[in-house]
């Protein structure tokens, strides 16, 4: 099936759920200290989707083929935990590196967003690697624009992590976006500049490189959703949604918090 193109409604439904998305994380940053608990950051983040925004927590149930429901309604990622970590008990303590994972529904549409959060003191390895897979990130959004392929994003990506001396994990992949939760195309955060889907005007996709400071393996855990890192190397992930419009790119995840509002009236 050939990739939809968003029209102007769409597209303006998509600018509402990115905004409420990326104002999820706004709410939760100073929840996120040590002392707390990933559950406790779920029931906030689900209350505050639910009752303040009149979102839909798109993760709270989601079956894909072959997965069991997720239980929860954000994905929180500590450490050697790469994505899809499952709130629950654990404690967040200083020196931890946490992904917090956003999607709401809002009017039918989906915003998908994740940033990474130091708690308390991190390590000046820990720092470097969150730091490295957001610049990573922001060199795939650049290459966005009509008329670029898929792969000139993935090229970017890979050159800037594993020029870092990181590795990139393969098994997942920023993906198509609107009223499904991952739509075509995947796209992939390695490959050849030049090669891959050609970018048209209306599309909206994520882009969210997970970055390992290790190897690049991973494994998944026995509840069936956490994925990690083979080495238990540190792992950092970041996530927006964009917009290809007829000049270039939009972020569609951005808002009053955002740490990347000020980067993207300025991309280069
Ligand atoms: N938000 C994730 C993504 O970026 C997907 C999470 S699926 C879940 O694609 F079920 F684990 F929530
Ligand atoms: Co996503
Ligand atoms: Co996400």
């Amino acid at each position: 099936m050939p990739i939809q193109l968003k029209s102007g409604p769409e597209i303006a439904a998509m600018r509402v759920a990115g905004r409420l998305a990326s104002e999820v994380l706004d709410y939760i940053t100073p929840f996120v200290t040590p002392g707390i608990t990933t559950g406790e950051l779920d029931q906030l983040c689900h209350d505050y989707m639910v009752s303040v925004q009149g979102t839909i927590p798109a993760p709270l149930n989601y079956c894909p083929p072959g997965y069991k429901p997720y239980p929860k309604s954000i994905c929180t990622s500590i450490n050697h935990q790469v994505c899809h970590g499952v709130p629950g008990d654990r404690v967040l303590k200083s020196g931890d590196i946490v992904n917090l994972d956003i999607t709401v529904i809002k009017d039918g549409f989906h915003g998908d967003t994740s940033r990474m959060f130091l708690v308390g003191e991190a390590s000046i390895a820990a720092k470097r690697l969150c730091e490295i897979t957001r610049e990573a990130m922001w060199a795939g959004i650049k290459q966005v624009a009509p008329g670029k392929r898929l792969g000139d994003i993935g090229a970017a990506i890979q050159r800037l992590a594993e020029g870092a001396g990181y590795s990139i994990v393969r098994e997942f992949c920023g993906h198509g976006i609107g009223r499904g939760f991952h739509e075509e195309p995947q796209v992939l955060h390695y490959g050849r500049a030049g090669t891959g889907l050609e970018l048209k005007a209306g599309m909206t996709f994520t882009i969210e490189p997970m970055i390992n400071a290790g190897r690049p393996e991973i494994k998944e855990l026995a509840d069936g959703w956490t994925i990690v890192t083979k080495d238990h190397s540190l792992s950092a992930q970041w996530e927006h949604t964009v917009l290809v419009t007829e000049t270039g790119v939009e972020v569609l995840t951005l808002s009053e918090g955002s740490p990347d509002r000020e980067r993207s009236a300025n991309p280069s």
